[in-house]
């Protein structure tokens, strides 16, 4: 319990070693609740994971699994969908059933009644027991984009200009300004929290981080009012001397 820092040397170390811990986690409690991030810093570990499915294929069978965030206005089979993402690199390869996964819409009729979709199923599910998280180059977790007030539960966000440059709408024939995502309180009502960052243009916003202010301004920080945070990271994004 408490905060704690795990560095490797690069983006593989840092995916093994995060691998390693949600497979720990798993095998601790079969039938967790597991919210799981996108983006390109856990796509290595989900990999890994997907071999250690191969070789146990009942490891992941009781996971329920929630999706963290999605951009709001593509079709859900778009190229550029977290759902799409999710689907490829973890349903599918670890065998989660349809009916253990449940997510945003990404082209819902009434994004607002989408939310209140996932509020009821978020409710329904119970406590989340692991939440893996990257953080966005301005410090967003999820679409909670920084500013004046953070949301508390599923809702509809505006984009920053760098989340919608992100690379996973480099294929999006349209701009995506908003997103769908769950909030603060979602997220920080889980158990366990995963952190994964890498790569050195993470590094100034690590180190926004490092100086343990709380912030709105910068939502990566409000882990910091967690009880229960693993951030595992790699050389390049995470200073070592100001830990
Ligand atoms: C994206 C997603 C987040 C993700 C973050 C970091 O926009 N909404 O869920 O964790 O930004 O992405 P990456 O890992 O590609 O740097």
């Amino acid at each position: 319990m408490g905060f704690e820092y795990i560095i490797e040397d690069d983006h593989e170390a840092m995916s093994q070693r995060a691998a390693g811990f949600i497979e720990r986690h798993i095998s601790d409690k079969p039938r967790s609740h597991l919210c799981l991030a996108t983006g390109s810093t856990p796509i290595r570990t989900y990999e890994l994971l997907a071999q250690q499915a191969e070789s146990n294929s009942s490891l992941f069978k009781e996971v329920r699994l929630a999706k963290l965030d999605e951009w709001l206005g593509l079709p859900m089979d778009h190229q550029s969908t977290c759902e799409k993402y999710l689907r490829e690199k973890v349903l599918n390869p670890l065998g989660i059933a349809e009916n253990r996964f449940y997510g945003f819409n990404s082209n819902p009729d009434d994004p607002g009644a989408e939310c209140r979709r996932i509020e009821q199923r978020f409710e329904k599910e119970g406590r989340l027991d692991l939440c893996v998280l990257g953080v966005g180059t301005n410090g967003h977790l999820g679409f909670n984009e920084p500013g004046e007030w953070l949301v508390p539960g599923p809702h509809i966000a505006k984009l920053t200009e760098q989340s919608r440059k992100h690379v996973m709408l480099a294929g999006a024939e349209e701009e995506v300004s908003k997103g769908l995502t769950l909030g603060l309180r979602n997220i920080l009502s889980a158990h366990t929290v995963l952190l994964l960052v890498s790569g050195k243009h993470k590094l100034p916003v690590m180190n926004q981080f490092q100086k343990r202010q709380i912030t709105t301004r910068l939502p990566v920080s409000l882990l910091w009012t967690h009880p229960n945070v693993t951030c595992i990271g790699d050389l390049a994004a995470i200073n070592g001397d100001r830990l």
